[in-house]
């Protein structure tokens, strides 16, 4: 049995947008101002943190605005692009660098018909 996605909630993006390996931004429009997001594929979900590192918070991993968000050598890992800190991805853990005992800040989102949502 699958659960529909609340009528109100936001569709982020086609499940077809995101790298089968690695992740992509999206800046959805918040109460606050506009919010960062990272999704990424992990084994058969979709993860999603906040887009602001640890280390100097609410710096983007991806200062540059480009990139997959992965270590090159290690697939597990988010990568910072700016000072390097890594966090798992399964988890949003820091697991290497400027974070310590600290994570990324987990977004709850659903898979449905092909899309993702907010959840
Ligand atoms: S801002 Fe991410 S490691 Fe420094």
């Amino acid at each position: 049995m699958t659960t529909d996605p609340p009528a109100q909630a936001m569709r982020i993006c086609a499940l077809h947008d995101l790298p089968a390996q690695g992740g992509r931004e999206f800046v959805l429009a918040g109460r606050n101002g506009p919010l960062r997001l990272i999704l990424l594929r992990h084994a058969d979900r979709v993860v999603a943190y906040v887009n602001g590192c640890k280390h100097f918070t609410g710096t983007p991993l991806n200062p540059n605005g480009i990139g997959n968000f992965l270590h090159p050598r290690d697939p597990s890992l988010i990568r910072c692009g700016v000072h390097g800190a890594l966090y798992h991805v399964e988890t949003g853990a820091c697991a290497h660098g400027e974070c310590a005992g600290q994570g990324l800040d987990p977004v709850a989102v659903m898979v449905r018909d092909g899309a993702v949502f907010l959840a």
